[in-house]
């Protein structure tokens, strides 16, 4: 403790009286340091483990500053007492970085080490299986999209334990970025939406995107190819959704009135739908959006780091790796950066993907869960899709299509931008469910994405400060906070909609 504190008065005291102008070092904490030891400490507990890189920038200044070391060959003839004293200091940042591990270690936040037991057998099940597990009936599907992608898509058709029931409302459950259908049933009865619509009456189905956990096939691409990983949002929308749809109408009918509840991208996917292939308006009876993206100007999410790179597609592939966002690569750890160090999560949930991109909220997250949502997510999404939500953000929060570059749009569309999405077009009835610390679904682009619907059917706010993007999923909370809300819009929706569908004939 006393070292360090020692070294960092010591920084300061260089630093003042050197020229060095850069802003590197926090004045308030030189203050702090020459004021108080406990304010270290405290300051040392906030910073949390970005210390450590603190103290490396500082080493590195400060070799920079005295120049190479081998420069104390040169010292060590005719030291004058300047040189002595940085070569002291030198000694000091020496002596400190072969301790640095005991000083952080008796100073610093004690890393809550999350015992991550591989015994829960529940964390390697697949969604059929947790369903099972959780003493529903399951069914799976395959589906194969006009590009040839082969889709699962999984249904629980009826409430726990019971056999075949009177004709059941339809459900289409959509996960988001980087999820699949396990998504919706981790939580478990009682809890998952996926058992809260069961029980409610609905017939549940549960759509899985290509590419991710369920849907990693293709009829002739390899997954482990660039053609294969060579899709984004809008590729989704156009096929598999369309896929999905259609392939429930003929199971249930053709007059079978699909509620489409979507989670994240699983509401791009619908706008983007709902606004090019207008004729699935018609088709489905209310859509329901939790956490909805299109809009893309407040995102708080660190997909915006990625912006001002998502003009040089080419270099963003490099650096994400074209095919598979993968998680545990270098640029992940430098994303989490933005989320972990400033909120010193743990290093599990900072090592997620998902939790990097979409947030945590410590308050909601029910810790029991995390071994089995680290089993289950992240469950696959294309580089691709990344760059297309970057996009967005650099293009003022545009809901546009994916961003070829000049002469590549003037090839794909024939225009120098994008085709933006057109939102107008949307007759479906839609209700928007947001909250306030949504990292990627703001209020102002909520706000403006409701504002431009032809049929809304109400914009409802989370009534928590803190609710995030992910709690619409797993929040202790969401089935007071979300779950409760949304069965009544999916009820008062049913008069409403034929209505509506009615009077506003446009397709
Ligand atoms: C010590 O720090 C506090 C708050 O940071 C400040 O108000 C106070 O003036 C400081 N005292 C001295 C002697 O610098
Ligand atoms: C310092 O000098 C030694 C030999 O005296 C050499 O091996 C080493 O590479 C030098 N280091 C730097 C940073 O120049
Ligand atoms: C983690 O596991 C070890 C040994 O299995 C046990 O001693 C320790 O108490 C556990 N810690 C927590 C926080 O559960
Ligand atoms: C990737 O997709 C774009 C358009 O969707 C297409 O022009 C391009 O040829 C594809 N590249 C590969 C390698 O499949
Ligand atoms: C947390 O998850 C576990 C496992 O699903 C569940 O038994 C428990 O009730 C949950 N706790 C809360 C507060 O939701």
């Amino acid at each position: 403790m006393k070292l360090l504190v020692i070294t960092l008065f010591l920084v300061t005291i260089i630093i003042k009286s050197s020229e060095c102008t850069q802003n590197w070092f926090p004045r308030n904490l030189v203050q702090t340091i020459a004021n108080e030891t406990s304010l270290v400490k405290n300051y040392v507990k906030e910073k949390g483990r970005s210390l450590r890189q603190f103290y490396n920038n500082v080493q590195d200044k400060i070799t920079s500053y005295f120049g190479s070391s081998n420069r104390t060959e040169e010292i060590m003839h005719g030291e004058g007492r300047e040189e002595r004293i940085k070569r002291k200091f030198k000694e000091y940042i020496e002596d400190a970085q072969e301790k640095e591990n005991v000083i952080f270690d008796s100073i610093a936040p004690k890393k809550s080490h999350y015992n991550c037991s591989d015994d829960d057998p529940a964390i390697r099940m697949t969604t059929p299986q947790l369903i099972a597990l959780h003493g529903y009936v399951s069914e799976s599907h395959t589906i194969t999209t006009d590009d040839g992608y082969i889709l699962t898509l999984h249904r629980i058709p009826n409430a726990k334990n019971i056999g075949a029931q009177p004709p059941r409302k339809t459900a289409l459950l959509h996960h988001g970025l980087l999820g699949s259908s396990a998504d919706w049933v981790i939580p478990g009865p009682g809890k998952g939406l996926a058992y809260i619509l069961s029980d409610a009456g609905y017939d549940v189905w549960l759509a899985n995107v290509r590419g991710n956990t369920y849907s990693r096939a293709h009829i002739s691409k390899n997954p482990d190819s660039f053609a294969f990983w060579n899709f984004t949002f809008h590729d989704v929308s156009q096929h598999d959704l369309p896929a999905v749809i259609d392939y429930i109408m003929e199971k249930k009918g053709w007059d079978v009135k699909i509620n489409y509840i979507g989670h994240s991208m699983g509401t791009t996917v619908l706008f983007a739908l709902l606004s090019t292939k207008t004729q699935y308006n018609k088709v489905l009876r209310a859509g329901y959006a939790l956490a909805p993206v299109a809009y893309m100007t407040h995102i708080q999410s660190p997909i915006r780091l990625l912006a001002k790179f998502s003009d040089n597609i080419a270099y963003l592939m490099t650096l994400l790796g074209a095919n598979e966002f993968l998680p545990h690569n270098a640029v992940l750890r430098w994303l989490s950066k933005h989320a972990c160090e400033i909120n010193h999560y743990e290093e599990v949930i900072c090592e997620n993907s998902l939790f990097v991109l979409c947030g945590h909220d410590e308050k909601q997250f029910n810790r029991t869960l995390l071994p089995i949502l680290l089993g289950h997510v992240p469950a696959g999404a294309s580089t691709r899709t990344l760059i297309h939500y970057a996009q967005e953000v650099r293009n003022g929060g545009r809901f546009q299509q994916f961003d070829y570059g000049p002469e590549g749009n003037y090839k794909m569309y024939g225009t120098p931008l994008p085709p933006e999405y057109p939102v107008h077009k949307i007759t479906l009835p839609i209700a928007l469910i947001s909250s306030e610390n949504d990292w990627l679904a703001s209020d102002v682009d909520v706000s403006n994405l409701y504002a431009r619907l032809a049929n809304p059917l109400e914009h409802y706010i989370v009534p928590l400060k803190e609710f995030n993007h992910i709690d619409f999923l797993w929040a202790k909370d969401a089935p007071r906070l979300v779950y409760h809300k949304l069965l009544q819009l999916l009820e008062d929706g049913a008069s409403k909609t034929y209505t509506d569908l009615e009077s506003n004939d446009i397709s």
